[in-house]
């Protein structure tokens, strides 16, 4: 559309600043975007008005390039005779925000919901980067449900300490273990992970935050090959641009994301999540935007349909390499690109590019072979999450890229591992015991923690990833079987059970367990159970449940009466009940 053309359809945003029944409602609406230097002729033309949802803050300096990067935007929705209107967004700082990120993902989401629906906005460009960036604005826009399009930030540069390549969160994880071993002190476990942040955007690993970018990419609602373009390159603000101006095209074209989230899509994204090795946290989200989007996506559909898909990126944590790299090998549709010649992904799922998930492949194929790999010669096969069930929990997954040779070798036999139980009660509890002689932590130990869910948190923690104690960890045993009620970090390398749900606080198996009990993991059987009798867990439950902190916020509280389980999504109940609300204007 050029500058002056009018579209076919009369625009949301004409009801606010075209009102012709009440000019003094128009009146009211149109002088206000005066003192922005907005004229009436340009709001008034039935031009799109295209949101630019705002991430990037000095609180969320993982998108705080968005900043910068939002020029382009805006730049790229005028040539296409759109109108910006720039907005903050609520920050979720992963590393930052106490007691964790994932209490303010719903918090997020509300915000941008009434920003969406109650403001003048015809089509919205959503600036996603840190974790819950993504997840929180896409389950906005399905609520919504006018036309949207991610614009990832994209990775940092790689990291290097002392000649290696060091990856966000994975250097901490590897570099305390170093430490506890008193192979480093705490100086070179502090540079190390400075190194790991050598300029703006997200975590360069393939952790939470990349994963959820290539999630949004997957699921179609992305322009191709945005997820990965690292934050400092020239292609990320060139991506902006073209982000822009299809964010016009496509209030012109009507294509929202309920055209484009489909069950179809959620599959695709489940079996990229696989391919890239990505973040156990995708699981929960996933569920999340799927469940805000209408979609059935059930929790065993994580084993039924990504299990058995190959670990294709070499990426950390379940890889070598970083951002960088994986960008310059092609990036998420260089894998998408083999699962579809493989026959693993639905080419015809319709994406915000107009085109088909196919026809936006076309051309795609990996550059680089020691980064991503053929999908008949994958760095690991079956490296999907398992999905497992038993008298502890419902659901709980387990990230199998993550399992090492070594792990399988020392625990699991026939996919069988039998150990004692030491039960911890919040991460405060497993700081203050682990080095505890008395707890008799050996090998044969499995570590649990509870209380780290969405109510027991409040807000689910990563803290399952749990590390042994220092006796072990000085004789070379790096990680211990471990269970949890909360999650763990995307860029964590531990082969934990996670996200067990029911948790602990709403009264599911964890909270019988004791320690001293005998845990029985059956990955091939997909079960996880204490042998513990029926009846004695029957008078376990005399004893309570597990107390949790009490609530510390207002919001805390709204929380808690609306959170449903990580299995679920840890979604707000009932909110799904409000998709596609911008087909009804809000009254004036
Ligand atoms: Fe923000 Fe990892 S902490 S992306
Ligand atoms: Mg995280």
């Amino acid at each position: 559309m050029t500058k002056n053309e009018k579209p076919a359809r009369r625009l949301r945003s004409q009801d606010w600043f075209d009102n012709r029944e009440h000019i003094d409602l128009a009146a009211l609406y149109l002088e206000r975007f005066m003192n922005c230097g907005i004229t009436p002729e340009e709001l008034r033309a039935g031009r799109p008005v295209i949101g630019i949802a705002q991430s990037g803050s000095d609180l969320n300096p993982c998108n705080r390039h968005h900043i910068e990067l939002a020029k382009r935007v805006r730049d790229g929705i005028r040539d296409a005779g759109g109108i910006p209107i720039e907005f903050p967004t609520h920050p979720t700082f992963e590393n930052c925000k106490r007691p964790t990120a994932a209490l303010d993902r719903n918090l997020a989401y509300l915000g941008l919901v009434e920003i969406l629906y109650g403001y003048p906005i015809d089509g919205v460009v959503l600036t996603t980067g840190c974790d819950k960036t993504t997840p929180s604005s896409l389950m906005a826009a399905s609520t919504v449900d006018i036309p949207a399009i991610v614009l990832s930030g994209g990775p940092m540069l790689d990291g290097w300490h002392e000649g290696d390549l060091v990856g966000s969160g994975t250097v901490i994880w590897r570099s305390r273990r170093k430490l506890a071993a008193g192979e480093i002190d705490e100086d070179e476990f502090l540079q190390a992970a400075l190194d790991s942040a050598p300029s703006v955007g997200h975590c360069n690993t393939m952790g939470t935050a990349s994963t959820m970018n290539a999630m949004a990419e997957a699921l179609g609602m992305s322009l191709t090959g945005c997820a990965a373009i690292p934050a400092a390159y020239r292609e990320r603000g060139q991506m902006a641009y073209r982000t822009g101006r299809r964010a016009v095209e496509l209030v012109l074209e009507d294509i929202r994301p309920s055209h484009v989230l489909t069950r179809e899509a959620f599959l695709n994204a489940v079996r990229v999540n696989s391919a890239i090795g990505g973040s156990t946290n995708a699981q929960p989200h996933l569920a999340a935007m799927a469940k805000h989007a209408g979609v059935e996506l059930r929790p065993d559909d994580w084993q039924a349909y990504g299990y058995d898909i190959p670990l294709l990126a070499d990426v950390q944590p379940a890889g070598r390499f970083l951002g960088e790299r994986f960008h310059r090998a092609g990036g998420v549709p260089a894998v998408m690109r083999e699962l579809l010649d493989a026959g693993k992904l639905d080419g015809s799922c319709r994406t915000v590019t107009g085109r088909t998930v196919a026809e936006n492949l076309e051309g795609r194929a990996a550059t680089d072979r020691e980064v991503i790999r053929p999908y008949g010669a994958p760095l690991k096969e079956r490296a999907g999450f398992l999905v497992l069930k038993g008298n502890l929990f419902d659901f709980a997954i387990m990230k199998t890229s993550v399992i090492s040779p070594e792990f399988r070798e020392r625990y699991l036999r026939d996919g069988v591992f039998e150990g004692r139980a030491v039960v911890f009660d919040g991460s405060e509890d497993y700081h203050a015991r682990i080095n505890d002689p008395a707890l008799g932590i050996d090998e044969r130990t499995i570590l649990v923690i509870r209380g780290a869910g969405p109510l027991g948190w409040p807000g689910s923690a990563e803290v399952v990833n749990m590390q042994p104690p220092d006796h072990l960890l000085k004789r070379g045993i790096t990680s211990l079987p471990t269970i949890g009620d909360g999650r763990q970090s995307g860029t964590a390398d531990s082969p934990s059970i996670l996200n067990a749900s029911p948790e602990s606080a709403a009264g599911g198996g964890l909270a019988w367990v004791r320690t001293g009990d005998t845990i029985r993991i059956d990955l091939e059987q997909g079960r996880c159970d204490m042998l513990v009798d029926a009846a004695e867990i029957e008078r376990r439950k005399a004893d309570g449940i597990p107390p949790v902190p009490a609530d510390a916020t207002p919001w805390q509280r709204l929380y808690r009466q609306t959170v449903t389980q990580l299995a679920d999504g840890a979604v707000i109940e009932g909110a799904a009940d409000f998709r596609g609300i911008a087909a009804t204007p809000p009254r004036h």
